[in-house]
């Protein structure tokens, strides 16, 4: 029996006609049905549009109705996919922060031991199923605020017996999670030099002794890398990526979150599907970017932007207007972790775009689905509400889908619906 979602006020659908995500002018684009209608049956989405198609549509396809939800008066969207997350970790840092509140940076935070380092030490010291346990916990929070599909990457682990654990505890919670969540992993071993360790023999360890064993295990769909002063350059990432490469994994990048120095050539050069964080990114390269993307063949890199990390870290915010008007497809994402931005709500991060990027709210809806999904490779399964796709639906009470930025602060969120089943409703995870 099907489920019918019925005379929805504002059905925002995300579409995505040409099989590129939605970039230029149609990055606001978001196909809007006003008083649309949802069928979904066995997960997936069987129909939406309008009052007069459904009718046909049912008749002649026989349809039979099970459920029935109201949508009057209501909004509804694809389910947010977060394409940018270190959702997997132990510990806190939340002395850091007040280290920061009183002046200290981030970097130097770092390189006095703190920072990524010490989540390791926490991560190394904890069992699979102690991580298992406090991630469950914030993959709620991510679906209580409208999260329906979340990337999770490793890199708090830096050796192989932790990054592997890390990637596991991924993949277990993936296939085991009770919301059929879909939790896409990506391996970061390249996040920093661990401790007592000199980066070349790291390189190694990660070129061949991780890579082997993720790729036996099947743990990872993307591999990532954080190209910064004083943690990896351009050479170490043609390195990894060309091995990486060897064992199928797609390239995705950390770059130009401090300084610029040459993360974009790099994601060039190795056909990168992201980069991501872009806050200090040259307009020089804006324009190789918007280059590569134009050439026939080749699938379009996406910004994916972050800016709550500008936000929490205190620092420059992201082009986005100049992305979007060279024709970049943008995608957002929370980029949660304990050191840059400890926050699992990407509508906290929509406000951030609106304000601070200063994105429309259709730009902001499609940087949170269908561009995520092109992000993470997801595109012909999630991203947007479109017959032949997985039934991710949200469903908001408030008048109009611009309330997403304008009413902020606050969750509008009614229901959550996850392949096709309510797994929030009215405050309350089911
Ligand atoms: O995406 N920039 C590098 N990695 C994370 C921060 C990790 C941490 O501080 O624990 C980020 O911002
Ligand atoms: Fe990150």
């Amino acid at each position: 029996m099907a489920l019918l979602i019925k005379d929805i006020r504002q059905l925002v659908t995300c579409r995505n006609d040409n099989g590129i995500p939605n970039s230029g002018k149609m990055q606001s684009g978001i196909g809007l049905i006003e008083n649309g209608n949802i069928i979904a049956d066995k997960g997936k989405i069987l129909y939406a549009g309008s009052a007069s198609g459904l009718k046909k549509f049912i008749s002649r396809n026989k349809i039979k109705i099970g459920n029935i939800i109201e949508g009057r008066n209501k909004i509804v969207t694809p389910g947010f996919v977060d394409s940018h997350t270190h959702f997997v970790f132990a510990g806190n840092r939340e002395n850091e922060y007040e280290m920061r509140l009183a002046g200290k940076s981030y970097q130097e935070i770092a390189s006095s031991g703190g920072g990524i380092i010490s989540t390791v030490n926490a991560v190394r010291k904890s069992s699979k199923r102690d991580l298992i346990k406090i991630s469950m916990k914030r993959l709620e929070k991510f679906i209580s605020y409208g999260t329906t599909t979340v990337e999770g990457k490793s890199g708090y682990g830096l050796d192989t017996e932790n990054e592997v654990k890390l990637l596991e505890v991924i993949n277990e919670l993936n296939c085991e999670n009770k919301y059929g969540l879909d939790i896409i992993p990506t391996f970061l071993g390249a996040h920093s030099v661990p401790k007592g360790k000199k980066k070349i023999d790291y390189l190694e360890e990660i070129c061949f002794e991780m890579l082997p064993q993720i790729s036996r295990k099947k743990l990872a769909r993307f591999i990532d890398i954080f190209i910064e002063e004083n943690y990896f350059d351009k050479k170490d990432a043609g390195i990894i990526f060309s091995e990486g490469r060897k064992y199928g994994l797609i390239p995705k990048l950390h770059t130009d979150q401090f300084k610029s120095i040459g993360g974009t050539d790099v994601a060039i050069k190795y056909n990168a599907i992201s980069v991501d964080h872009l806050e200090v990114l040259k307009k020089r390269d804006i324009s190789k970017l918007a280059q590569y993307n134009s050439e026939p063949g080749n699938r379009k890199i996406t910004a994916t932007l972050l800016p709550g990390v500008s936000y929490f870290l205190d620092i420059k915010y992201q082009p986005a207007r100049e992305l979007i008007s060279s024709g970049i497809p943008v995608a957002l994402a929370t980029d949660f972790n304990p050191g840059s931005c400890m926050t699992e709500n990407l509508q906290i991060i929509m406000s951030l775009a609106s304000l601070k990027l200063k994105m429309s709210s259709e730009e902001i809806l499609n940087a949170v689905t269908i561009n995520a999904a092109f992000a993470l490779g997801m595109e012909e399964i999630t991203g947007s509400i479109e017959a032949g796709k997985q039934a991710d639906i949200l469903m908001f009470d408030m008048p109009s889908y611009k309330y997403l930025v304008y009413n902020f602060g606050v969750n509008n969120i009614e229901l959550v619906i996850k392949k096709g089943k309510i797994i929030y409703e009215n405050g309350k995870i089911l």
